[in-house]
């Protein structure tokens, strides 16, 4: 067997051959599909010289003709193998036409084209447009792409690619034939072509500069009826870009086809998306809250790509959180600006801590920028995808909302219709915010998740309080020795009745040496400081916090991320003695204080009731086990186990007057009062 190659960000050299055009033709038949394609090429005349050869990539596939610059190549005259496609002596720009068989349902690798159901679909990120024709496959080449297709009337009645449908045309033989052009100039990652008999719905999004947007869902016919939630959320989301980023849609027609099988959550295709079907259908009586709220987030996430991602694109595929952390970071501050920010950031730092701080802490941890890799397809991580999109915040966070703003603006400004870098991208956030973010990069290039140890020392005489943040990262196989990050401190003081008496200045605490001390005077005795606020950094926090101190935020602090913060610290502190029991096998118990700050918040009439079900559930045991070296997987089980028993046995009838009280709403309501009954609901059934 072949040792895999690796591919090192160091050896990045620009492309030799440029491709400004490419005009494919695909004629489908009954079991294979015809591939024509007409490249117009152009040698990059700053690194090529007359002797550097024309190497396309491609993957297995019949070629039937390649003509260059009007001439037929004979078989000699290139070489087709190993994944590349050559010539060696080309003019400087020519014309490059060939023509190429595929088997699209013999294709089971869901890339390429391929064959879902009785659908014909394509999958090209990373690196499966080299499985359609061959092609410089690689992001930093932006070529302007036309897609006729020809196909049965009866099986393909609907032909689609990207762009804008500009030919169509009825054949003899029951066939039939359409045009598509992209008028903007994408990667090949980015190109689409679906050809099947579906089904759609449409409307329409007038954009804020009065272009009408033609809006359509395609779906299987039998599910077209579940596809108006998702129409809804793309609407949201045109919407939402224009107001919070000024982003309008660039293209008259927008459309999302929902697919069987497919091997991610869904892809951002210039102008037509393609989705899992998990990500588009929603019947209203058997779809839940999550499926709602992950369709909405999937439709923006996808259409949020359509500037971050597609207008501007990746450099080389080192920089996928370019377009991913940033894109994460977009539709998660859309599902909040809709629904609840707390609720949307409470599920984000779940999620982190239970995969993504793991993913970093095992064997395949990598930084959010790695520089190598062997396949592309192996680093959709939940590092690239959800620490990126924290990294992303942490620069928000640092230089404010209107900087932020600045420096998207800025970022377009530059860098529209081109493929950068992440450092392009931080370099515009520097320059709006006039900020210097070096030290912050570190945390692109840096793997672990950094453990964040907060001491106190008060004075009492003085009423003077010292706070000593000591930071460290594990070394692990990517670096030997890490450097101290640049690490956001959202910070507050709460005195003993819950006010905030932090000096205005000290809101933000920037950590960035490994060892730091901030001291805070005029701060009364029984002040509580609240720390990493809205989880500003992706941390690992350690503290001298009293379980009296933790109560007193889970009922008092004025962040609803802090109180969800300090009842998750609670449960862990207690899961930890419960689990010490367990393995010294002594008497299991549950301290009073603990079922007494749960008692107290369960039934506070004040409190968000969705804020409230996920304070009050309990860490999941992936998180839990992210508190222990040496993980005893029963031990934490059963310890769980426990407490969840415990507490349902001590507020059996609270639980019973909850499930009474938050059944009034109506169960097909998606607002946020009725989801927010519905999970409080659910999380007293889940304890009984
Ligand atoms: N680029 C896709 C997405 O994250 C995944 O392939 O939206
Ligand atoms: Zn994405």
């Amino acid at each position: 067997m072949k040792t895999p190659e690796k591919i090192y960000l160091k050896d990045y050299t620009p492309p030799a051959f440029f491709v400004d055009q490419a005009d494919l033709t695909f004629e489908i038949k009954e079991d294979l599909t015809q591939v024509n394609s007409r490249l117009k090429i152009r040698k990059n005349q700053s690194i090529t010289d007359k002797s550097t050869p024309l190497v396309l990539d491609m993957d297995e596939f019949e070629i039937i003709s390649v003509i260059a610059g009007g001439m037929v190549l004979l078989p000699h005259e290139y070489t087709a193998h190993d994944g590349l496609f050559k010539i060696a002596n080309t003019p400087d720009a020519f014309e490059l036409e060939i023509t190429n068989i595929l088997r699209p349902h013999e294709n089971t690798s869901l890339e390429g084209l391929y064959q879902s159901g009785t659908i014909l679909c394509t999958q090209c990120e990373a690196q499966g447009f080299r499985k359609i024709t061959p092609f410089p496959d690689r992001p930093d080449v932006m070529a302007r792409y036309s897609c006729t297709i020809i196909a049965d009337k009866t099986k393909y009645p609907v032909l689609l690619s990207n762009g804008n449908l500009v030919d169509y045309k009825e054949l003899d033989n029951n066939r039939h034939f359409v045009r598509w052009e992209d008028p903007f100039k994408k990667p090949s990652y980015l190109f689409a072509l679906v050809a099947g008999d579906i089904d759609h719905i449409e409307d329409t999004f007038t954009t804020r500069s009065g272009r009408i947007v033609d809006l359509k869902i395609f779906s299987e016919r039998e599910n077209i009826d579940k596809c108006y939630h998702a129409m809804t959320s793309l609407k949201q989301a045109m919407e939402w870009d224009e107001n919070r980023f000024g982003l309008e849609y660039d293209l008259d027609l927008y459309q999302i086809v929902a697919i069987n099988d497919f091997n991610a959550g869904a892809m951002e295709n210039k102008g037509l998306n393609i989705f899992n079907s998990k990500y588009v259908l929603a019947d209203p009586l058997t779809a839940t809250d999550e499926d709602f709220m992950n369709i909405q987030g999937v439709i923006g996430h996808e259409y949020f790509h359509n500037w971050t991602g597609n207008r501007v694109t990746l450099k080389n595929w080192f920089q996928l959180s370019l377009k991913e952390g940033l894109t994460v970071f977009r539709d998660q501050e859309f599902s909040s600006d809709l629904n609840s920010r707390a609720v949307k950031r409470i599920s984000n730092v779940k999620n982190l801590r239970g995969q993504q701080f793991p993913e970093d802490a095992g064997p395949m941890t990598h930084p959010v920028m790695p520089d190598s890799y062997i396949k592309m397809d192996n680093f959709y991580t939940m590092t690239v995808y959800e620490k990126g999109s924290e990294l992303v915040r942490m620069i928000h966070q640092l230089i404010g909302e209107q900087n932020f703003k600045q420096g998207i603006d800025l970022y377009f400004e530059k860098f529209d219709g081109m493929a950068v870098t992440i450092e392009d991208f931080i370099g515009v956030m520097e320059k709006a915010s006039t900020r210097d973010l070096e030290q912050f990069k570190l945390w692109y290039f840096q793997s672990g998740t950094p453990i964040v140890t907060m001491i106190r020392s008060y004075n009492p005489e003085i009423q003077q309080l010292e706070i000593t943040f000591q930071q460290k990262t594990l070394p692990d196989r990517n670096q030997e020795i890490k450097k101290p990050l640049h690490i956001p401190i959202k910070f507050e003081i709460l005195n003993a009745e819950g006010k905030n008496i932090t000096p205005v200045n000290k809101k933000l605490l920037e950590l960035r040496k490994e060892k730091e001390s901030f001291v805070f005077k005029n701060i009364p005795e029984k002040s509580v400081p609240s720390i990493f606020r809205q989880f500003s950094a992706p941390v690992k926090i350690q503290t001298d916090l009293t379980d009296e101190e933790l109560s007193f935020l889970m009922a008092n602090d004025t962040d609803e991320f802090s109180r969800w913060d300090a009842a998750q610290n609670l449960f862990v502190k207690e899961l930890k003695l419960i689990i010490n029991a367990i393995q010294s096998r002594k008497n299991l118990s549950v301290s009073k204080g603990l079922v007494a700050a749960f008692k107290k918040a369960l039934t506070d009439p004040t409190r968000d009731r969705a804020c409230l079900a996920k304070t009050l559930s309990l860490p999941m045991e992936t998180e839990i086990k992210n508190h222990f070296d040496l993980v005893d997987v029963n031990a934490i089980n059963t310890a769980r186990l426990f407490l969840k028993q415990t507490i349902a046995g001590q507020m059996k009838d609270q639980f019973l007057n909850i499930i009474d009280l938050c059944s009034k709403s109506d169960p097909l309501s998606i607002s946020h009062g009725a989801m927010a009954d519905r999970s409080l609901k659910n999380l007293c059934l889940s304890y009984l």
